[in-house]
């Protein structure tokens, strides 16, 4: 980066003018807004200029911006107790955890972390305590994402963001999506678990299909392997259904989530089948900050309001909105995926970062998740003219953007 470049960096991510490095390591690219406020689907950046936030922080504040009764079941808990540690029972996570599991059908017990990578982190090693010695292997499709973690980076299917960190950890296989022959070519005695997302959410917007999900369950019966299912972008009503793999009408032996449990506050989940997570004892796994009460309180206040809302009937409603609204404009080859987790395919020779950066322009925030993809992931409450008024100005700037 050149001494420009790293100047305006730093200013970007906020750090004291004049300095001539970002304080920050360099693991994302410089950004070209700096945001101080939001509101619902509202962000407002330093300059006071008001954006529609399509993206929630990639799937993360469901609820929107500084929900208010998130916001006070932060304070008061920040007032009443943080943290003590896991040596030391604390509210509200067992309540947390039965809701968590009334909504993923019961029977099941949850761990909590404070990521996406981390609940994948400990249904892979359930897995492997599970499967126990010689039956450790985890099966995943390519295109996945599963966290950054070096475990959870070999499980992501996408050898090229392997290679600079090799060597990686063993017992990782990767099969190709929506391939039932090649998965039960992959499942001999040594694999323990199958971890698939309903909906691949950072590989393009690529929605499993019911009929892919029923092979891979009956395919994990008959194999004696669990089936995990990755809902770390897909759960808490984004896609329509309280988790994704809802839609398809299977139930997993595992099922982890994170990023919308907190509205915002780092808080993640792996849930298991009781007689699975039976497979961990005391001292196998741990984590310092997880289910404290801060985080929990904010997932406590966050699943309230999803249900009392009826949030993912609601994402199902909006989805539907976008996604036929967004069909309708030129320039767009197709629309897919579930709910509020949208990906709008563009018409070739339309680069789909160029269009990004262009939406930010003109007051609208949406990502590339593809070169040739915009991936649209608005808070779950969003409104009917907020959806109307977003989709607008994505025309305009596809119309400015096409060749
Ligand atoms: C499906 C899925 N799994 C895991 C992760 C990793 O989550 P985190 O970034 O919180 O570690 C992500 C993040 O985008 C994800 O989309």
């Amino acid at each position: 980066m050149n001494a420009g470049a790293a100047r305006a960096h730093a200013r970007a991510m906020g750090a004291p003018d004049g300095l001539a490095h970002c304080p920050l390591m360099p693991t994302y690219g410089a950004p070209t807004v700096q945001f101080v406020r939001g509101a619902g689907t509202e962000l407002w950046d330093r300059d006071g200029r008001r954006y529609l936030d399509f993206l929630s922080g990639l799937a993360v504040v469901g609820l929107g911006h500084a929900h208010p009764e998130v916001a006070d079941a932060i304070a008061e808990q920040a007032r009443t107790l943080v943290h003590v540690s896991n040596l030391f029972g604390t509210e509200p996570g067992a309540q947390v955890a039965l809701e968590l599991d009334e909504l993923l059908g019961g029977g099941g017990q949850v761990f909590f972390c404070n990521s996406g990578a981390e609940a994948n982190e400990a249904a892979i090693k359930l897995a492997r305590k599970w499967g126990g010695h010689g039956r450790f292997n985890v099966v995943s499709a390519y295109g996945s994402f599963h966290g950054r973690t070096l475990a959870t980076l070999h499980a992501t299917g996408q050898p090229q963001k392997h290679e600079a960190f090799q060597p990686l950890p063993e017992g990782f296989r990767h099969v190709a999506w929506d391939d039932l022959d090649a998965l039960a070519a992959a499942l001999d005695p040594t694999v323990a678990a199958v971890l698939l997302e309903p909906v691949q959410g950072e590989g393009g917007v690529n929605p499993a299909t019911t009929a892919y999900f029923h092979g891979v369950r009956e395919l994990c019966d008959e194999r004696g392997v669990l089936f995990m299912v990755d809902e770390v972008q897909t759960g808490l009503g984004r896609t329509g259904r309280w988790f994704g793999h809802q839609h398809f009408g299977v139930v997993p032996d595992v099922v982890t989530m994170a990023k919308a449990l907190g509205n915002g506050m780092p808080i993640g989940a792996c849930w298991a089948r009781r007689d699975v997570a039976a497979a961990f004892v005391p001292g196998d796994h741990a984590t310092t900050f997880g289910g404290q009460p801060l985080a929990t309180s904010a997932a406590r206040a966050t699943l309230a309001v999803m249900r009392r809302e009826e949030v993912p009937a609601r994402a199902e409603r909006a989805g539907a909105r976008l996604a036929d609204s967004l069909v309708a404009l030129p320039g767009l080859a197709g629309v897919r995926g579930l709910g509020l987790l949208l990906a709008a395919e563009l018409e070739a020779g339309i680069d789909a970062r160029e269009v990004a950066a262009a939406a930010l322009g003109a007051g609208l925030v949406v990502n590339a998740v593809t070169p040739t993809a915009i991936r649209l992931a608005p808070p779950l409450l969003v409104g009917d003219d907020e959806i109307d008024e977003a989709v607008s100005l994505l025309g305009d700037v596809i119309e400015g953007a096409s060749p």
